[in-house]
């Protein structure tokens, strides 16, 4: 049985899954993560076909982290063949922590795949290679991408990564090692971590990543974001490697393409027809929202809706 999607239904599904709040941890590794309150909870849903639902704290703004690792992706398949691309970095999952540096040594410095942190490092240095103003390109595109001018990275947070910035660097030097690096270290960890402390809400962020459930086309924007079969690709490494070493257990609860962030952040869509973006800060074991899969597993159970 399938229930219409409206705002008091949203804001139900939130209601009965707030007591799972104090189970998790908030991100404590980096020390401006660790002030935002545990007690937030937010959903958003924006369809193909022009609605826009939302409820709980869905205005509050928070570090996306890695959900940014798909729009630098998105950016990077702008500016570079396919072959290119996929040469330096892999599209299977990893079954390992998002910033391990093991399979990388093993696997002579290609990441698995572009949404772990060194995959995500990998493309960062592509864009350093390609762009003029990498930081400034990204927040033209997300302020583009949600219709809204004043998106901006939250510095206090890019700079407690960089001040914390030890494994990050080393998975960097590693890659180098391996000649898969090419750009001063030190710039590209700034750019990825400004890619991380963007802020945004759960409204903005169901917004900017419509595009991924229509083919490519975010549809206030005249020109394709991406090709349906780039879209299509994203979706696929999006629900392969989006949720870390929870990839299994993710598809097996909610069955969708989704990508989470330490921020307690988690992107998830249905193609075809919505992006959601759901928001509660404390994380789980693998570092996933922990209220914000369970809001997402009961949406998908009340709504009838997975890609499997
Ligand atoms: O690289 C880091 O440590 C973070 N800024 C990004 C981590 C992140 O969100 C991984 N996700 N779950």
């Amino acid at each position: 049985m399938t229930t219409v999607i409206d705002n008091d239904m949203l804001a139900s599904i939130l209601t009965d899954v707030r007591p799972l709040i104090g189970q998790g941890k908030v991100a404590d590794y980096i020390p401006a993560l660790a002030q935002v309150s545990g007690n937030k909870l937010a959903i958003a849903i924006s369809t193909v076909d022009g609605h826009h639902f939302s409820a709980g704290d869905a205005d509050e703004r928070f570090s996306i982290q890695s959900i940014s690792k798909v729009l630098s992706l998105v950016v990077a398949m702008n500016h570079y063949p396919e072959e290119e691309i996929w040469l330096r970095v892999g599209k299977d999952p990893s079954g390992q922590p998002f910033n391990s540096l093991l399979q990388l040594e093993i696997e002579q410095g290609k990441p698995r795949n572009p949404f772990i942190n060194a995959g995500a490092l990998v493309v960062c240095d592509m864009l350093q290679g390609r762009l003029s103003a990498p930081r400034m390109r990204m927040l033209e595109i997300v302020r583009q991408l949600c219709g809204i001018q004043d998106i901006a990275y939250d510095p206090v947070v890019a700079r407690s990564e960089f001040e914390h910035s030890a494994r990050n660097a080393a998975i960097a030097w590693l890659m180098k090692s391996f000649g898969n690096f090419h750009n001063d270290v030190a710039t590209v960890l700034q750019n990825y971590f400004h890619y991380c402390a963007l802020k945004m809400s759960c409204n903005e962020l169901a917004r900017a990543f419509l595009f991924l459930a229509n083919q490519g086309r975010a549809p206030h924007i005249h020109h394709p974001i991406i090709s349906p079969m780039q879209a299509r690709q994203v979706n696929a490494l999006m629900a392969t490697s989006g949720m870390y070493q929870n990839a299994g257990e993710f598809a097996w609860r909610v069955g969708l393409p989704a990508k989470s962030g330490v921020g307690g952040g988690v992107v998830a869509i249905v193609p075809h027809e919505m992006a959601i973006a759901v928001w509660s800060p404390e994380l789980d074991e693998a570092g996933n929202s922990l209220a914000g899969v369970a809001v997402l597993e009961r949406l998908t159970q009340k709504i009838g809706r997975s890609v499997y």
